[in-house]
């Protein structure tokens, strides 16, 4: 990897370190009231060391000014607790049926299907209770409640939960590749764009800026899960911390299933040179966006 690269994957791990220690502090403690094993559930899947993506999306465009923004912090920290529920309950048994994830057995695993779902469901609303707290940064009551409704749309129904459902009814069934596209905005496309949006939001980024975010969201959204799939066939399972070789097991519809192997990668390729063109547009550039979209690209877990 060149330097610059070596540089993104330190300011990756420093997101991922602050990401961290403010979930560690801001997740619940065990409480006399409250259920210490739903407890240990939500910090098991929400501390498990994913990659922090979505949290660091938000971070670097809402600091791309220079200043340090505990609203983004918390945002996108609100954002990784969508992401491990949605985890959660992608790998029940009813769904997707998977033992592992990040390289330890899955929450229903460990704690058992009800106790998964209630965590899940636990991280979901405790997601909005952060969401509803960002005014106390400061931020305008107008802003906040937009940033709400863009975190509703993302996770629910149009967005993410709306994917999955489509995951689900496109197994074993033959797909095009416009339909595949729709899956993957919403299954994970939707979750990537809105933690960059509310960052704009924070860094009050003007509408034409914001529209031009928005498109290079949606391009690397798409690029993440065409490499998800794409891991899924030839990546590591190790060093990706799940097992591969699912989603034909599953009967999914993937970017290597439609295209092949080699109609995948390419398929990637122009996405990302895509994504890099969106960029340019920018009047401000953001370099470590444009890095961001060669770690989606290249990454291995
Ligand atoms: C995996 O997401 C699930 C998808 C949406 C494809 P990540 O690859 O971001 O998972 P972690 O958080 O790093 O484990
Ligand atoms: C899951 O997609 C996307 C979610 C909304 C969680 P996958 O089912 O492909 O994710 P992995 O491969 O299990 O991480
Ligand atoms: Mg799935
Ligand atoms: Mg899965
Ligand atoms: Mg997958």
């Amino acid at each position: 990897m060149n330097t610059q690269g070596e540089n993104f994957v330190q300011s990756l791990q420093c997101i991922s370190d602050r990401v961290d220690k403010a979930l560690a502090e801001w997740l619940p403690l065990p409480s006399p009231q409250t259920s210490g094993r739903l407890n240990e559930a939500i910090r098991y899947s929400a501390m498990a060391g994913g990659k922090r993506i979505r949290p660091a999306l938000c971070l670097l465009i809402a600091e791309s000014r220079g200043v340090e923004s505990k609203a983004a912090l918390r945002a996108g920290c609100a954002f990784e607790l969508i992401h491990a529920y949605s985890l959660i309950h992608d790998d029940l048994p009813a769904m997707d049926d998977d033992d592992y994830r990040r390289g330890k057995p899955t929450n229903h695993k460990v704690f058992g299907e009800a106790t998964a779902i209630l965590a899940g469901d636990s991280l979901l609303t405790l997601a909005f209770e952060w969401f509803a707290e960002l005014a106390q940064y400061g931020l305008s009551a107008e802003k906040n409640i937009e940033i709400i409704k863009l975190a509703a749309k993302s996770a629910g129904y149009a967005g993410m939960v709306g994917g999955q459902m489509l995951d689900m009814t496109f197994e074993r069934r033959e797909t095009s590749i416009e339909t595949l596209e729709t899956i993957h905005r919403q299954k994970t496309g939707a979750l990537i764009s809105a933690p960059m949006q509310v960052g704009a939001i924070l860094a009050d980024y003007q509408p034409a800026e914001r529209r031009i975010i928005e498109d290079f969201a949606a391009k690397i959204g798409l690029l993440f899960q065409i490499k998800d799939d794409l891991l899924d066939v030839e990546g590591d399972q190790r060093q990706l911390g799940k097992k591969i070789g699912r989603d034909v097991e599953l009967g999914k519809t993937t970017f290597p299933g439609l295209l092949g192997l080699q109609g995948a990668r390419d398929y990637a390729q122009k996405t990302l040179e895509e994504a890099h063109g969106l960029l340019q547009q920018l009047a401000l550039p953001v370099p470590l966006l444009a890095d961001m979209a060669e770690y989606i690209y290249s990454r291995q877990r």
